[in-house]
């Protein structure tokens, strides 16, 4: 079974680029590398921000509350991951700059 079939298409497409990432970076450039991982995690938690947003939604939508605040609480938690990145990435971003 591929990865892609492991995952859904768009996580799938996500995590070949994170692969096809460390297949083109040469070893020395470790630090950029870890650039667009950190870059390609992102698109990962953007995707799920999308997709617990929706969900959220529909179950308010669908008149059920406690559903929509399980689902807000980790809607909160993948904003957390992603901010974490972000803060992250800044300081990979300025260290492969130099
Ligand atoms: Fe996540």
């Amino acid at each position: 079974m591929s990865h892609k079939q492991d995952f859904g298409s768009d996580l799938g497409a996500i995590f070949m680029t994170g692969r096809r990432l460390s297949t083109w970076v040469p070893a020395g450039l470790c630090i950029g590398l870890g650039a667009g991982l950190i870059a390609t995690a992102q698109k990962v938690e953007h995707y799920e921000i999308a997709s617990y947003g929706s969900a959220r939604d529909w179950a308010e939508q669908l008149g059920l509350p406690e559903h929509a605040q399980m689902l807000e609480q980790t809607l909160i938690e993948e904003k957390h991951a992603d901010k974490l990145l972000t803060e992250i990435s800044h300081t990979a971003n300025a260290t492969a700059a130099v």
